[in-house]
């Protein structure tokens, strides 16, 4: 300031000059401070409880064939608005829902109040391009915050920052207006009159609605950067992702935010990893980090009628047992039809997910990796609680007669099955010095995947 002369050019250059510089520390500013043991007790519910339901649910359960299906066909507005003059789920009913995710031994919820194509679960201010304004008629989220907690479930929100119906949103490589092969003119020729720090800001008002009106919300997943696409993705500075982050800790200090605002670099902004739909044997890499795989039964997020490459039973156990096997968390989604309900292939999960989990969930909540010097063979994953000092052993593949479980031998007190309590009598003068040897029963345990307890010394 100093170094300016006043004249009346010079001062008001000097201002805007400060002004700028002021913005941009604002932008830079540091998150708030928090110590290793203030975000380990933010993050302790979650680290325990393991495993979440994701709901995928918006306007594009009315086509059915996947939740991007704006983009893969290349949709207007206009081709996708009889989705929205449509959108009528008269069986909507999130409290059975709740009942549903919480029998099957779920924990928590993630709901898109917003995904890709634009379109608002929720009653905000700022759009007109919202249930309120179908034959919904209603704020579906409220309904589903109420539902979740009355159940005492943690509560999501999944929102995008991908916009495919904000007039500001400019059309990038995933957009539907941007046909394969599209020009830098025809670009261009889009982009005019859009405003992406009208957006920026749109995100910030739908974010402070989202924090605000609806008590205390436990988890914020943020989808996707994609800042490397030939200058036509978006990233951080797109989103205003430092500040938007800093608006979020201080509307809900509490909660937990993924990794997908592409502030990778920015030390404490990032709660959790998200690997998607990777497969059970490639989670062993995420193992000291904090994470949640999300996965879907099938291949797509939103309803799709006719997908048909469900997971069996085991698969998703396996994803589950895997997850805490490697000390993370599943998140695992149904996409609700049109008319609000899960359709009968999720229900049928579920309900085998709720089967399995009454009788062994103690092996999965609180559970992380086994000690180092316990290591598993082909077949069977540990999970351990290091609370309780009970290792759990899932057996994959159930052989009657002699099981060997190296590293383990005079370490455990007592072996039981996890199902119904009954012991398993310890061999203790049998195997090679180093393993612990049981007999299992003839019979299997009627679980697709049996849990053996073990009482460690
Ligand atoms: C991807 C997809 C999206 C889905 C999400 C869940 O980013 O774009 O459709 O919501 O993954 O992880």
């Amino acid at each position: 300031m100093s170094t300016c002369k006043l004249t009346f050019k010079s001062t008001f250059l000097c201002l805007v000059i400060t002004a700028l510089l002021a913005a941009d520390t604002y932008s830079q500013k540091p998150l708030p401070a928090e110590t290793a043991a203030q975000k380990e007790q933010r993050m302790s519910w979650w680290n325990h409880d393991r495993f979440g339901m994701f709901i995928h649910w918006g306007l594009y359960s009315l086509p059915a064939r996947h939740e991007w299906v704006k983009r893969y066909e290349l949709m207007t507005n206009e081709q996708y608005q009889p989705y929205f003059s449509l959108f009528d789920p008269d069986q909507y009913n999130p409290k059975a829902w709740a009942l549903k995710a919480k029998t099957a031994g779920m924990r928590y919820a993630v709901l898109t109040t917003k995904h890709h194509e634009g379109f608002c679960l929720f009653d905000s201010k700022y759009t007109d391009y919202k249930s309120t304004n179908t034959p919904a008629r209603r704020d579906l989220v409220k309904e589903y915050v109420d539902a979740f907690r009355a159940q005492g479930m943690k509560v999501g929100f999944y929102y995008s920052l991908i916009d495919w119906h904000h007039p500001d949103f400019t059309v990038d490589e995933l957009h539907p207006l941007a046909h394969n092969g599209i020009t830098e003119a025809e670009y261009a020729a889009l982009n005019k009159g859009r405003d992406m720090a009208k957006y920026r800001q749109y995100i910030r008002n739908q974010i402070t609605e989202l924090l605000t009106k609806y008590g205390k919300i436990d988890i914020l997943w943020l989808d996707f950067s994609y800042p490397n696409k030939n200058g036509h993705g978006k990233g951080k500075e797109d989103w205003g992702a430092l500040e938007l982050l800093r608006l979020i800790r201080k509307l809900q200090p509490g909660i937990i935010v993924d990794n997908r605002l592409d502030l990778g670099d920015t030390p404490g902004a990032e709660d959790f990893e998200t690997p998607e739909q990777v497969k059970a044997t490639e989670l062993v890499k995420y193992r000291g980090k904090t994470w949640e795989t999300c996965q879907t039964f099938s291949g797509s997020w939103g309803y799709h009628r006719d997908e048909n490459t469900w997971k069996t039973p085991k698969q998703v156990l396996d994803l589950l047992i895997t997850s805490v096997a490697n000390g993370g968390n599943l998140i695992l989604n149904v996409g609700p039809t049109a008319r609000g309900e899960f359709d009968f292939r999720a229900n049928r999960a579920l309900d085998s997910l709720a089967y399995w989990m009454h009788a062994n969930e103690k092996s999965i909540y609180g559970c992380t990796y086994a000690p180092a010097e316990i290591k598993a063979g082909d077949d069977v994953r540990y999970t351990y609680n290091p609370k309780t000092k009970r290792l759990y052993v899932h057996l994959f593949d159930y052989k009657p007669g002699e099981i060997s479980l190296p590293g383990l031998k005079d370490k455990v007190k007592y072996a039981q099955f996890l199902n119904d309590n009954s012991e398993l009598i310890i061999q203790k003068n049998k195997g090679d010095g180093n393993s612990l040897v049981l007999t299992l029963p003839r019979s299997k345990p009627p679980y697709s995947v049996p849990v053996i307890e073990l009482i460690l010394l």
